[in-house]
């Protein structure tokens, strides 16, 4: 049987095999998909036992995904601009890396949302790996403009490759007059604490609100407080999850599953 795994630590909560397994079902196909866990540092070494084992491919997630970018022998273009990798696979012996976490966000955005980013402001908090992977493909969106808004602002200014770019630190920002905005995309770590991003809730008004973290069956506290200060309508990352995971499957098995019945299946799931 076709052997995939997902690699990451901590990795008992990851939803990949859940969703892999879903996946080949529609496609018809017996997958094996476990979850391997991986400490930062050991990555060659468990996917050279992988390999031995007969691993096919595999998703890589949290801490791992820049180690693996460096592990690479060849890496997609969407790896490269991101700097991380979320998806290995060998052409014959050569390891392979690949990024769909931005593709899987604009597929969720202008698909699932329906979105047109044609000429909309967007804010973007933070500016870690995960904005790094969602930038590309939303600047071939033609926004009118990007602001990247991050605690370390040095981290923002290195993102910011054109004019439509702009990178500020909140206190800056506070101060500035980028506002209003179309959409805001909560891209820092502080969900994981369930802590809002320090910005003003004035900013939430009249926007689209997304994050691209994700918190079981209930809406995250970013999506919650951007609702009472105003915004149109908020989004968690499930969306961009499956997505993302579409896509690796796809790389691997040459099929694009269906996305909504996944989508619908983990808010149903004791995740
Ligand atoms: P990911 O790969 O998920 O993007 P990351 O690279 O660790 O994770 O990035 C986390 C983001 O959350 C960063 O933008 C980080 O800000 P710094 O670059 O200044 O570290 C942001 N973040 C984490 N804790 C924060 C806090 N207490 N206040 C504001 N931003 C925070």
């Amino acid at each position: 049987m076709a052997y995939f795994a997902v690699l990451g630590s901590p990795i008992d909560h990851s939803l990949s095999p859940l969703i892999h397994q879903t996946f080949a079902k529609e496609a018809n196909l017996s997958i094996d998909f476990q979850r391997i866990l991986t400490q930062q540092g050991s990555l060659k070494a468990t996917l050279a036992q992988f390999r031995l084992e007969g691993g096919q491919g595999a998703c890589i997630t949290l801490p791992l995904k820049i180690e693996a970018f460096e592990l690479c022998q060849q890496l997609s273009g969407a790896a490269k601009t991101a700097r991380a990798v979320n998806t290995i696979y060998w052409d014959k012996d050569m390891l392979c890396g690949d990024n769909t976490d931005g593709e899987g966000f604009y597929h969720f955005l202008s698909q699932d949302l329906a979105l047109n980013l044609q000429a909309k402001r967007i804010l973007i908090l933070g500016a870690g790996g995960a904005v790094r992977g969602i930038l590309g493909p939303l600047l071939k969106t033609n926004p009118a403009s990007i602001v990247i808004v991050n605690r370390t602002v040095e981290k923002a200014q290195a993102l910011i490759s054109q004019e439509n770019l702009k990178a500020y630190h909140y206190e800056s920002f506070a101060h500035s007059q980028e506002a209003p905005f179309d959409l805001i995309i909560n891209a820092t770590s502080l969900s994981l604490t369930s802590q809002i991003p320090p910005i003003e809730a004035k900013w939430l008004k009249n926007t689209i609100a997304i994050e691209l973290a994700y918190q079981k069956k209930s809406q995250t506290q970013f999506q919650l407080w951007a609702k009472e200060h105003g915004a149109i309508d908020t989004h968690d990352g499930i969306g961009m999850l499956v997505w993302q995971a579409a896509l690796g499957f796809k790389r691997w098995h040459h099929f694009l599953p269906a996305i909504a019945p996944v989508i619908a299946l983990l808010r149903q799931e004791q995740l």
